[in-house]
């Protein structure tokens, strides 16, 4: 089929060779040019797509139908699949996720950081690909997100104007009413469950974000996948100590064998972020505490922390792996959240030092090294961006022999990469969540000095399209 005589409106077939972004699909005609398909499809499906657009580097199309479906396709587990945005890949095979996530990788620093036969390692899978977060962020809205077959319904068997559960893809508004979600554990479905039908039975208001009023806005819960404890986090719009102590009183009646500690966070503010500005702990400590290999950390209901337990060892050791570190080293360690990897590293080096910006997770940081008897951490607090300014405070440290970097998704500021990349460190470890930035920001590192020796990606999130890496930069010789 030639692109040159496709216009608006055309149907045609095609197979779909790849992913690709913002829930799209991808293929070629013969002719090379490439076609963006929409629709919850996957790589081997053969398809017959209309034309939405005719562009001049590629076609925009909407699937109609799958003609012959892709051999690495699953019937997906989770009733809201395709309505609810979270697990786009559910529909396919494990071991295809898998392959599909390296791919993503390779291609985007061969694409964008123009490498050539990038060293990328097979994805090291899941532990398991279900239950695997510790902490999960529900929202409640007073306008329910309908599912396709409610749509024709005159009588709907749950209320329309409360949801309790994940917000509809692209929607700030609407919740999707889950009542179970794969990715969570069990234990978190029944507080979901329970919590929905306390705010129901009390008639508690759902926050509606335009009009700005209600009173329930988000239900946050963290589990400890080591100690067992789970933390319940209720995000209101003000605070009604005798209602939350009925709450607690309540969940701790249907779940009694649960360690359980209740906060409410509280906030008056227009937005559905799920933190508050003020804390109160109904029931319990308040935090709970979580292991990763032989370290514990204290985790409150706002601090940063990594969401799959299990595979954040597997992502630290591979750290440790590729730093190749010396016992007399300083090692830096950028974007450092609570020091979870700071820690990591103070064990096999002479002195570790953290930096980040937000100031509540670096006081976790400070407490979880003392929890951890751990002396040779410290931890400075400045924006990275201003990475060069910091450096003055830094100069009672050797300077590092390693460094490791584990940017937001945004990847490095451009005068944080420059200054890390100037201090000329042996090694340097670049964690990244988003191979496109890696690949940007890893071929700024090449370019100064450096080349890449290793890439390995961790799967830490199955059944959605993220995917973390780690990738060794050495130094070469001069
Ligand atoms: C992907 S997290 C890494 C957390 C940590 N390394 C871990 O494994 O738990 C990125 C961290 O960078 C921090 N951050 C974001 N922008 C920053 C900036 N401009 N300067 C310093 N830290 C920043 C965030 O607060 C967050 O803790």
């Amino acid at each position: 089929m030639e692109s040159a005589i496709l216009k608006k409106g055309d149907i045609f077939e095609l197979t779909i060779t790849d992913f690709a972004d913002k829930d799209r699909c991808f293929g070629r005609l013969d002719n090379g040019m490439g076609v963006m398909v929409s629709g919850m499809l996957a790589p081997g499906d053969r398809v017959r797509v209309l034309v939405r657009r005719v562009k001049q580097r590629f076609i925009d199309a909407q699937a109609l139908q799958v003609v012959e479906g892709s051999p690495d396709r699953v019937e997906p587990k989770c009733g809201y699949f395709g309505v609810c945005g979270g697990c786009k890949l559910m529909h396919v095979t494990y071991e295809a996720q898998l392959r599909y996530k390296k791919k993503k990788v390779a291609d985007d620093l061969e694409h964008i950081g123009g490498f050539v036969d990038p060293p990328v390692e097979l994805v090291v899978p899941a532990h398991s690909p279900v239950h695997y977060r510790n902490k999960v962020e529900f929202s409640c809205s007073s306008i329910r997100y309908l599912l396709p077959e409610e749509l024709p319904l005159e009588q709907l068997d749950r209320p329309k104007d409360f949801a309790l559960g994940f917000h509809a893809p692209g929607n700030f508004e609407k919740v999707l009413d889950i009542d179970y979600c794969y990715l969570a554990t069990d234990r978190m479905n029944d507080l979901l469950r329970l919590t929905r039908l306390f705010a129901l039975e009390h008639h508690l208001a759902p926050y509606a974000v335009k009009a700005h009023e209600g009173y329930l806005r988000n239900l946050m819960l963290r589990s400890s996948m080591h100690s067992g404890e789970i933390m319940v986090n209720i995000v209101t719009s003000w605070y009604d100590a005798k209602l939350m102590k009925q709450y607690a009183d309540f969940l701790a009646e249907a779940l009694p064998e649960e360690r359980l500690t209740v906060v409410n966070n509280v906030t008056a503010k227009k937005n559905t972020v799920a933190t508050g500005d003020y804390e109160y702990t109904i029931q319990g400590s308040g935090s709970l505490t979580e292991s990763l290999g032989s370290l514990d950390f204290r985790v409150s209901a706002n601090s940063f922390f990594q969401t799959n337990t299990r595979q954040a060892e597997v992502l630290y050791d591979e750290i440790i792996k590729v730093a190749g570190l010396r016992d007399d080293d300083t090692v830096y360690d950028l974007y450092c959240g609570t020091g979870t990897i700071t820690l990591y590293l103070a064990r096999h080096c002479r002195q570790a030092v953290g930096i980040e910006v937000v100031e509540s997770s670096l006081r976790d940081a400070a407490m979880n090294a003392s929890m951890n008897g751990i002396a040779n951490a410290d931890f400075f607090q400045a924006d990275l961006k201003d990475f060069q300014a910091l450096l003055q405070r830094l100069s009672q440290y050797e300077a590092p022999g390693v460094i490791v970097t584990d940017p937001p998704r945004a990847g490095m500021h451009p005068k944080a990469l420059e200054t890390m990349i100037r201090l000329g460190a042996r090694r340097i470890v670049y964690v990244s969540c988003n191979p496109s930035n890696l690949a940007r920001d890893g071929r700024e590192i090449c370019r100064n000095g450096y080349r890449l020796v290793s890439v390995q990606p961790v799967d830490m999130f199955p059944h959605t399209v993220h995917v973390e890496s780690v990738a060794c930069f050495e130094r070469i010789a001069q």
